[in-house]
């Protein structure tokens, strides 16, 4: 397959773990046989420097042309004085709206070496391996009216949902199941909100869309007790924006650390932007020290969810797995008689093993 892929690095650790994932593409592309173009742009402050806006036009054109989109992190001390249209964040929200990606997929998976870092039991996040599937341009965050009402003495927030919206996540839902171990729970509050009857009514359409795939149905409160007390009994979970902004957060705690976290955001035509979950790490930045697994996994992430290339991510995840397991780690993990190494080599490791 032929793929052009357009790199954002971003700022701080952006720029060095953006080199992590050009680097297991091109062993993905020799050993399978596919052909990678790339063209690296601009994004976030090191766009407000090179060219005064966080969201260069030419980055958005080469964008909307590319197959995905790789992004590492953007912002940074440097431009936090800025005023609010040329914060580096604008660049992020604006690519997120230019391309409509309306789904946020972030994976969880517990690594076994990586165990001692959650404050939950072993036991419980051992067998953890869950992907949250959020809407991510509708719900409360969008809905109108949101505003302060009567002098200010009352307010309102609008849960606003067209059932399109409803449609199209939760097809993106029953496929991801599909790429997994083929169940789906749906979690809304359809007890006491109309919008979740709306959501969970059209799950119950999709289903038989999909019959190869279990559906169950949890309310959110129950949701955020499951994830914790028994993480392992999910497989996919769906939901509204603001559920799935929530449940993702706790769910991040089971693998815990930040710099494994890989996210995908997508629409319908696969075309997707994907970055790792963390920011631009100023602490660190510049001293080849930061974690790319984060990134790595998130280029698996886009060979899956973009490319339909399934042997391929897995080979990358197999590969991180396995370093992971025999002891490599940056300065951000703790393993006990593991081998401490920098981002670079880190890297080469992950390459080596593919
Ligand atoms: P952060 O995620 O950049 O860093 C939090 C802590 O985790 C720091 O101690 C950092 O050194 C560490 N860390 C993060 N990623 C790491 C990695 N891959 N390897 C090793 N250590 C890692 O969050 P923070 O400090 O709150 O924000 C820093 C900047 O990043 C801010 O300007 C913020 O707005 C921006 N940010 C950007 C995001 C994005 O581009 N998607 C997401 C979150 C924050
Ligand atoms: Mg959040």
């Amino acid at each position: 397959m032929k793929k052009h892929i357009v790199l954002l690095p971003g700022d701080g650790i952006g720029q060095e773990i953006i080199g992590s994932a050009r680097a297991v593409l091109e062993e993905i592309a020799e050993k399978f046989g596919h052909t990678f173009t790339f063209e690296t742009h601009a994004i976030g402050g090191t766009a407000v420097d090179e060219h005064g806006t966080p969201l260069p036009e030419e980055t958005v054109t080469a964008c909307k042309q590319a197959d995905a989109v790789l992004l590492g992190a953007v912002g940074g001390p440097k431009w936090d004085d800025l005023p609010s249209h040329l914060r580096p964040e604008k660049g992020l929200l604006g690519i997120r709206k230019e391309l409509g990606l309306f789904a946020n997929l972030r994976p969880v998976k517990g690594f076994k070496k990586l165990l001692g870092s959650s404050p939950l039991k072993e036991e419980l996040v051992e067998d953890s391996d869950l992907l949250i599937v959020r809407e991510l341009t509708g719900g409360l965050y969008f809905g109108t009216p949101s505003e302060r009402q009567e002098n200010g003495q009352s307010v309102v927030d609008t849960l606003y949902y067209e059932r399109h919206e409803i449609e199209r996540i939760v097809d993106k839902a029953f496929q991801s199941a599909r790429l997994r171990r083929n169940h789906l729970t749906s979690v809304d509050k359809a007890n006491v909100l109309e919008s979740s009857k709306l959501w969970r009514e059209v799950v119950e359409e999709k289903k038989t869309d999909y019959p190869d795939v279990t559906v169950e149905h949890m309310l959110v409160d129950a949701a955020a007790m499951k994830l914790i007390q028994n993480p392992a009994q999910f497989d996919v979970i769906v939901t509204e924006n603001m559920f799935g902004d929530i449940l993702s957060d706790e769910a991040s705690v089971l693998t815990g650390s930040l710099g494994m976290l890989p996210s995908a955001s997508l629409r319908s035509d696969g075309v997707g932007l994907y970055e790792p979950v963390h920011g631009s790490a100023p602490d660190i930045a510049g001293q080849n020290i930061a974690n790319p697994l984060a990134m790595i996994l998130s280029t698996a992430l886009m060979l899956r969810h973009s490319f339909g290339m399934d042997e391929e991510a897995s080979c990358i995840e197999k590969a991180v797995e396995e370093v992971v397991d025999l002891g490599y780690h940056t300065k951000d993990l703790k393993i006990t008689n593991g081998i401490e190494t920098n981002t670079t080599n880190m890297t080469h490791k992950v390459v080596e093993y593919m």
